[in-house]
C-alpha cells in the first residue's frame, strides 16, 4: 500500500521570487496537509549530504551550490498516496516538460532552479523528512 507521507522542499528560486505562500496555498488546494514546515538554510555541506545519491552525477556540484545559494521552506506532506500524488502535482524535473498548471510549470526556471523537490519513493520520503525535522517538529 502507497504511504501517506511526502517530503518536499520549497527551492532558492521559488522563495527568493516570494512565490512560497502561492506554492504552499497550490499543495493545499490539492489536498496535502502540512504535518511539519520550516524556512531554513542549508550549508553546501548539508546539500550535498541531502543530494548524496546524485554524487556521481555531473550536475551534482552546481546543485549543491545552488541549494545552498538561499533560503528554502522544508515541508512534510499528508494525503493518501502523497509521494505519487505529489510528484504530479509538480510536475516534471525539467519544467520545459512540466505539464500545464503543474507547480513546476508556473514556477521554475530551470531544470536545476526547479521551484520544487519532491520525494521519490515512500523510503526515501521518511529519510528526507527525518533529515529536516524530528519528532516533536511534526504534528501528529
Ligand atoms: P529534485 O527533484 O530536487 O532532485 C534532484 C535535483 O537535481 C532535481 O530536482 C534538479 O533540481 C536537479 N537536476 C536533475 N537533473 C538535472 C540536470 N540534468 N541538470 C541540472 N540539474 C538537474
Amino acid at each position: 500500500m502507497a504511504g501517506t507521507r511526502t517530503f518536499t522542499m520549497i527551492k532558492p528560486d521559488a522563495f527568493e521570487a516570494g512565490n512560497a505562500g502561492a506554492i504552499l496555498k497550490m499543495i493545499e488546494a490539492a489536498g496535502f496537509k502540512i504535518v511539519a514546515l520550516k524556512a531554513t538554510r542549508l550549508s553546501p555541506e548539508l546539500a550535498g549530504k541531502f543530494y548524496e545519491v546524485h554524487s556521481e552525477r555531473p550536475f551534482y556540484k552546481d546543485l549543491c551550490n545552488y541549494m545552498s545559494s538561499g533560503a528554502i521552506i522544508a515541508a512534510i506532506l499528508e494525503k493518501e498516496n502523497a509521494v505519487e500524488d505529489f510528484r504530479n502535482l509538480i510536475g516534471a524535473t525539467n519544467p520545459a516538460n512540466a505539464a500545464e498548471g503543474t507547480i513546476r510549470k508556473i514556477f521554475a526556471k530551470s531544470i536545476e532552479a526547479n521551484a520544487v523537490h519532491g520525494s521519490d519513493s515512500d523510503e526515501n520520503a521518511a529519510i528526507e523528512g527525518s533529515f529536516f525535522f524530528n519528532q516533536y517538529e511534526r504534528v501528529g
